[in-house]
């Protein structure tokens, strides 16, 4: 049986200073900004999770890098805001992805989100982004970090020939997929399996951890041991 390990690591001084979000009900659940950029897999299942009654937050908006991102659908579906963010065409390099980051700052902001989800949200965040949103800024990474970090896990770990992989929930910090971890579950590897196989098998393990912790995560985001700084004015 896959397992769940949940606990505390901290990989660098650089994932001090984690801002708690308040804790949430069902009566009043924390607002989520979900970002994308492709299928939303992820998305639509935690989507449908929000329809139970006692989930302790809900979707208030969900923006993709890209224009014809599946999961975009799914956003429509369930009647939830939605926008594409893409980089612009008129600029390039460092000064084209700060300004493809700034609007998805505005989105976010207008939107009153108080969390924001990476569900498959292929873009590297600069520091500027994570240091506002540190500590409500959640990367679910498919792959037993800190093993196999980065945009190929499965290839990765296919190459490697372990046969044992999974998911991991954590808090994004200032370097790609080190932040704090929440929770991981673990799922095997076959000898015959593909890329598209395995990530079919780590999907299935991401769509039942991600929404269970991030309803323990929203109704008590200090019952996770990570070294938070703590806005008494939020709790
Ligand atoms: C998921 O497996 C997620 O863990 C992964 O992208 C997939 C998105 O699938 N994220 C990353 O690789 C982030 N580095 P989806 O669009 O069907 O939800």
């Amino acid at each position: 049986m896959p397992t769940i390990l949940r606990g505390a690591r901290f990989p660098s001084t650089m994932s001090r200073g984690f801002m708690a979000p308040r804790a949430s009900s069902p009566e009043n659940p924390l607002r989520l900004a979900v970002l994308i950029s492709g299928s939303g897999s992820g998305l639509a299942t935690l989507l449908k999770h929000q329809q139970n009654k006692s989930c302790a937050h809900k979707t208030v908006i969900v923006i993709s890098d890209k224009t014809d991102a599946g999961g975009l659908g799914h956003a429509e579906r369930y009647g939830v805001p939605n926008t594409s963010i893409p980089l612009s065409m008129r600029i390039s390099g460092l000064e084209r992805r700060i300004e493809q980051e700034s609007r998805v700052l505005d989105a976010i902001e207008e939107s009153g989100a108080e969390l924001v989800v990476l569900s498959g949200y292929m873009r590297i965040l600069t520091a500027d982004f994570v240091s506002r949103w540190k500590g409500r800024l959640i990367n679910i990474h498919p792959s037993l970090l800190p093993l196999f970090p980065g945009a190929h896990a499965h290839e990765d770990v296919l190459a490697e020939g372990v046969d044992e992989s999974g998911c991991t929930v954590h808090l994004v910090d200032e370097n790609v997929d080190t932040g704090p971890i929440l929770a991981q579950q673990t799922v095997p590897v076959h000898k015959e399996d593909t890329v598209d196989s395995l990530s079919e098998r780590v999907k299935k393990a991401e769509h039942v951890l991600y929404p269970d912790v991030l309803d323990r995560f929203c109704r008590n985001p200090l019952s996770f041991d990570i070294g938070w700084s703590v806005d008494i004015n939020q709790l």
